[in-house]
C-alpha cells in the first residue's frame, strides 16, 4: 500500500461510505447490546488503534452509539490524526454540534452528548510496551487494521488494556478473497490477485509476519489464546458496483485507488510479464470508465469480551 499521504487520506474518506454498508449488522447489534450504559459521570473509556482520519468516530456518532465517552484515537501517522481532528471538527459543526479543540484533544458536545477525543501519535507495538495503561478501557476498536500486525505478539497486550469484561470490536479484517468482475482472462485474473495476496502474506510487522491476507480467520483463532472470548463474528464484505452505469458518490475513486494499490504492490516483482500486467490494468481501468467494473472483497468482523 504505497499511496502518498494525501492520496491515502482521500482513500480513507471515500472508503467510509462503503465500510458503513459493509459492517456486519449482527456483530454491531451484539456490541450495542453488550455495552453498559454510559453516563456523564461515567463516560465510556474507548481505545481505537490505527484510527487514521477518524472516520470510525464520525460513524459512531452518526449511528448514535457515542454519547458520553473519552475516546483515544491512536495512529502512527501524525498527518492522518491532524487531518482527522480537522475533518471531525468541521463535520461536527456542520451537524450542529459544538466542537472545541484543546491541544491534542477535540471535544464534541451538545445537550445529550459529551465526547472527548484524544489523538495519540504512536506506533502501536512501542506504545504497548512503553505507555499503554492496564485495565483502563471499556471498549477497544480496530477497523481495517489488524492485518498489519503480528496477532500473537499484539493481541495479549491489547487485551490487558481492557478492563475485565471489557469489549473488543475488530472490524473489516481481510480474509483472503478478492474478485474483480467481469473477468478479463480467468487464469491471468487469478494469477494477479493471488500474487497480490502473496505480497500481503510477505509483509512483516517488525521482525515477525503480519496477520496478512488471512487476517480474518487467523484473528478468530488467535483471540481465545490471547485471553478473549468471541461473542459474535460475521462477514463484512465490500461489494462495490455501479448502479445503471454510474458509481454512487466517491466509489469510482475508491476503485481507482484499489487498482493503484494492487498495481503498486505488484511493481518490481517479476512474477507476471510486465506487458501483460500493463494491458490487464489498462483493461480494468477501461471497465471502470464504462461503469462495468465490480469489486468483491471478503472480510470478517468480530466482537468479544476480555475473559
Ligand atoms: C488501512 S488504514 C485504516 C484506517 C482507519 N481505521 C480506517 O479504516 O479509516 C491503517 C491505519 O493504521 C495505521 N498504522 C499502521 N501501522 C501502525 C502501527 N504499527 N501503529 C499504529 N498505527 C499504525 C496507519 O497509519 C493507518 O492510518
Amino acid at each position: 500500500m504505497r499511496l502518498d499521504e494525501q492520496a491515502f487520506i482521500e482513500y480513507l474518506e471515500v472508503k467510509k461510505s462503503i465500510d458503513d454498508r459493509s459492517l456486519n449488522c449482527a456483530v454491531w447489534k451484539t456490541l450495542v447490546t453488550a455495552m453498559p450504559p454510559a453516563t456523564c459521570e461515567q463516560p465510556w473509556q474507548i481505545l481505537e488503534i490505527g484510527a487514521g482520519i477518524g472516520t470510525m468516530v464520525r460513524r459512531l456518532i452518526e449511528w448514535d452509539f457515542l454519547r458520553y465517552a473519552d475516546y483515544t484515537a491512536l495512529d502512527a501517522c501524525a498527518t492522518f490524526l491532524e487531518e482527522g481532528r480537522r475533518r471531525l471538527s468541521n463535520w461536527a459543526r456542520a451537524m450542529g454540534l459544538e466542537a472545541l479543540s484543546e491541544g491534542q484533544r477535540l471535544r464534541i458536545s451538545d445537550r445529550s452528548r459529551d465526547i472527548r477525543i484524544n489523538f495519540v501519535d504512536a506506533e502501536l507495538s512501542r506504545w504497548l510496551k512503553e505507555a499503554a495503561p492496564q485495565e483502563r478501557y471499556d471498549l477497544l476498536i480496530a477497523h481495517a487494521f489488524l492485518d498489519l500486525v503480528n496477532l500473537e505478539e499484539t493481541l495479549p497486550g491489547l487485551m490487558r488494556c481492557l478492563k475485565k469484561d471489557g469489549l473488543f470490536y475488530f472490524t473489516l479484517n481481510f480474509d483472503g478473497l478478492t474478485l474483480l468482475e467481469p473477468p478479463i482472462e480467468e487464469t491471468l485474473d487469478e494469477g494477479i490477485l493471488s500474487f497480490y495476496h502473496r505480497t500481503m502474506e510477505e509483509r512483516r510487522a517488525g521482525e515477525k509476519p503480519s496477520a496478512g491476507a488471512l487476517s480474518g480467520r487467523r484473528l478468530l483463532r488467535a483471540l481465545e489464546r490471547a485471553g478473549g472470548t468471541l461473542l459474535r463474528a460475521g462477514a463484512s464484505d465490500w461489494v462495490v458496483h455501479s448502479v445503471e452505469g454510474q458509481y454512487p458518490a466517491g466509489e469510482e475513486r475508491f476503485l481507482q485507488f484499489f487498482l493503484q494499490m494492487v498495481e503498486e504492490a505488484l511493481r518490481g516483482h517479476n512474477a507476471i510479464d510486465p506487458s501483460r500486467l500493463e494491458a490487464w490494468f489498462g483493461a480494468r481501468r477501461d471497465q471502470l470508465q464504462r461503469g462495468e467494473l465490480s469489486l468483491i472483497v471478503h472480510q470478517l468482523d468480530c466482537v468479544g469480551r476480555r475473559r
